[in-house]
Order: structure tokens, then sequence, then C-alpha cells
């Protein structure tokens, strides 16, 4: 591992982007204000039994009415960027045709809320809160949504592309597809391997599109998307094992990845994954391409792969922890910072992508807020470890030109609802106080911002 006492931001380089990252779901409350339709994840909360503790996303952290302090806090803790997502229902109640224009209205202000602390937008334009009137149609499984997202797309980029200059289309399409749409712990709580291929297969042709509509719309945009990227170890050393994870690697990394730099679906390595081909038409191979300025690696863990499967779950390679080895998070997730540099090798290893940014790398502690302060020493040292891995890699030549934390806040943590806190900043989500934390000056003093 990467030496990490001498770690300096000047290390990174004078255009280094680093920021902070959260999404809409997750941060902005006000479910139904204003206008917004549903998405599948209100669906989801408000059918209950499937969130921890019976969580929704209905207030979260309110971020729809206080997205101008928390903006100062992104200028406070010294960070150049803020990643946020758009709400499709929130601009398009029902995912096309009319536009809300009190949805879009919220997403404008949020953008010159950024630009005028100095802070740069960065916003997603999916980050999994489809609009339930598309699940409703077949959601990911219809092949009209690739039209359905283009309509999104380009009604975001006409308002926003004037002052956006950083896009990215995705938030991590393995993250809703397996746990959304295959194994149903996310929205919209679908298990099937059907959906799960179709879904794929129309993501990647969406996410062709929406790069499209922003190259179209938004005069020197920089378009990119984000992947989850979890490198695969075996428990064992067997030709088993070996089969195991190179099929676990395809399901949840390469199918996602692979036919956007032209590539194809790798097949041969998961025979599971035959019945994409149902999916695909002629001409898809073509269409699905594209030329991304940049990579958004997101990394949290490595899997270590079972070679025996389990049958409820399709034959499908399961992941093992090793506690005896490895530091634990409040999510159950092994902390292996090397992981980070092997995912950026990785990407850079394709050859074809000209940017690498880790747009979210960060990790949940059990947190005390204590006389006013949050002491979350193991959130610092992880994200030292973690930053001096993306040191390590720039010093290799891999063009890493950003760094995103998850989160700048405390938030609704999907199927975990509020308990596990990746913030840098505490929230009480009685009160909505904002505490910082001692990560958060930690990064306010590695960032040079002490004096603001
Ligand atoms: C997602 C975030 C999530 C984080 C921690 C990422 O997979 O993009 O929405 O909160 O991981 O689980």
């Amino acid at each position: 591992m990467a030496a990490m006492t001498d770690l300096q931001r000047g290390d990174f380089g004078d255009e280094f982007t680093w920021g902070v990252a959260h999404a809409s779901y997750q941060v902005e409350g006000a479910w139904d204000a204003d206008g917004k339709g549903p998405s599948i994840w209100d669906a989801f909360a408000h059918g209950g039994g499937r969130i921890r503790g019976g969580a929704t996303g209905d207030v979260a952290c309110d971020f729809y009415h206080r997205y101008e302090t928390d903006t100062d806090l992104v200028r406070e803790l010294g960070f150049d960027a803020q990643r946020f997502s758009i709400s499709w229902p929130r601009v398009l109640p029902d995912g096309v045709g009319r536009v809300n224009p009190a949805g879009l209205d919220f997403y404008d202000r949020v953008v010159d809320a950024c630009l005028e602390r100095g802070v740069q937008p960065w916003p997603t334009l999916y980050h999994w809160d489809l609009p339930q009137a598309l699940q409703d149609r077949g959601g990911w499984a219809n092949r009209s949504i690739v039209g359905w997202f283009e309509e999104y797309v380009q009604v975001v980029a006409e308002r926003l592309g004037d002052r956006v200059r950083d896009w990215m289309v995705f938030n991590e399409p393995c993250s809703f597809l397996v746990v959304g749409h295959l194994l149903g712990y996310h929205a919209p709580g679908v298990r099937s391997l059907r959906t799960y291929l179709a879904g794929t297969h129309h993501v990647n042709l969406a996410q062709a599109v929406g790069a499209r509509v922003l190259r179209a719309t938004v005069a020197d945009a920089n378009v990119g998307t984000t992947h989850i990227v979890t490198p695969m170890t075996t428990a064992g050393d067997t030709e088993r094992d070996r089969r195991a994870r190179a099929s676990l690697d395809v399901i949840a990394n390469r199918i996602f990845w692979e036919p956007n730099l032209g590539l194809g679906y790798p097949v041969d390595d998961a025979p599971l994954i035959a019945g994409i081909d149902r999916y695909r038409k002629a001409g898809d191979d073509e269409d699905v391409r594209v030329d991304w300025d940049f990579v958004g690696v997101q990394y949290y863990q490595r899997q270590r792969v079972l070679s025996w499967p389990v049958p409820k779950l399709r034959g499908i390679p399961l992941p093992r922890k090793d506690f005896r080895r490895y530091e634990i998070t409040a999510m159950g997730w092994e902390v292996q910072p090397d992981g980070l540099y092997e995912s950026l090798e990785r990407w850079h290893a394709y050859g074809r992508i000209p940017t690498l940014i880790v747009t979210e790398n960060g990790a949940a502690f059990p947190d005390h807020l204590v006389e006013g302060r949050v002491h979350d020493d193991r959130r610092i040292a992880f994200y030292r470890d973690h930053l001096a891995e993306v040191r390590r890699a720039l010093g290799d030549g891999i063009p890493v030109h950003g760094y995103f934390c998850w989160s700048l806040m405390d938030n609704f943590e999907w199927a975990e609802g509020y308990d596990p806190r990746f913030g840098l900043v505490h929230v009480d989500f009685d009160t909505q106080a904002r505490t910082v934390k001692d990560s958060g000056r930690w990064f306010q003093g590695f960032l040079g911002a002490d004096a603001t």
C-alpha cells in the first residue's frame, strides 16, 4: 500500500477537481412538492417492509429547501465541485410529455447556487429514481425507454446547458440493474434474469443516446458516465473458482462497460448472459458506442467470489467477506484501498478513455455526535489511504483528473435507511441540523480552505 503520511493537495496537480457527491432521492426530500411525480423509489419505500426501519426519502436531508446552505458548506470545506443528480420525475412527472416548470427551476437554482459560490456543478442525469409512470409501462425492460430517456435528457440539457459543462449520464448501472432488477433488494424490487438482461441492453443504448444529446445540445460539453468498479478475487484457486470469478466479473462489471466501448457483450466468459441476444437489434452494436470524455470510477470494495452457485440465485456466484483480515465498514464492506488503484488501472488498460475521475469513494462508520463534534478518525484514515492510491495511480501515468467524496452529508442509504452514515457532514434527521465532522475539517485543511 502507498505511504499516506505526507499527502499534499499539490501532489495531485493544479487542474485536479476536488468534489463531493450526493443524489436526488438520497438528499432532496420534497417527494411530492411543486408538481413532482412519484419515482420508483417513492413507490418502493411507501410499499413498506423493504427498507430498514421503514425509512423513506420523503424528507431525507431536505436539500430541496436547503441547497443554498448546503452549497455554502461545499465551499467552506474547500471543494471545487458538487456532484448532484437530477430527478427525472421532478422534471417530467409522467416521464415523458408534460414538463414540470417548478422542477426544472429547482435544478436551475441549484446550478446557480453552485456558480455563485465558485463551485462547479456536476449533474448526473440518472441516479436510480425512474418515474413510476414509466415503470408502469415496463421501465427499463421496455425498449421504448431509450426514446423516453432521450426526451428527458434533451429537456434538461436545453435548460442547464448554458451553465453546466460537466455531465454524467448514469450512476452505476450495475447497482440498479443487479440489485433492483435481478436480486430485487432495491426499487423496483424485481427478481428476473430476463428483466436484468433487457434492462442492461436498454441502459447501454440510453448511455449512448444521452451522450449524443449532450454533445449536440451543450457547447464544449465534458460528457462522461459513472460505473461502480468491483475488483474480484477468488476464495480458492481451482478452475471452478476462476470461472466463478470471470462470470461475476461479467455480471457486475463488464456487461455495463464494454458494449459502450465497442467491445460487445462478453458472453463467452458468462454463458448466463447469452439471453441478452434476444434484446439486440440490427444496428445496436454501432448505436451503443460512445467516445466518453471521461469515465467516473466509483470504488467501495473488492469481492471475494464463492465458487459454488446458490441455486436460489439462478447459479450466480456470490461474494464472501473476510472479517479477519480487513477492517469492515458499517455497510459490512472490507476496507482495501489498493482496490481503488486496481480499478483505475483496469479502466486505463482499455486504452479508450482519455480521463478518469473518481466520482465516488467513501465509507460509513458508526459516528457519534458528542458535544457538537464527530470524531470520525476511521473515515479520515480511509480517505487518506484511498487518496494515496490515487496519487500512486497518477505517478504511474494513469490520467486521473478528479476525486469526489461520497458523500457531502449523511443521507438516505437506500435499502439500509438512515443508519449507515457516509457524510463529511453529520445530519440530525429530526432537526436537519448539520455538523461538520472531523473528516470534513480534515478535508478543509488538506484543501487549504481553513482560512475561509
Ligand atoms: C451509490 C450511492 C450509495 C453509495 C454507498 C454508490 O453505489 O451511487 O448512491 O449511497 O454507493 O452505498
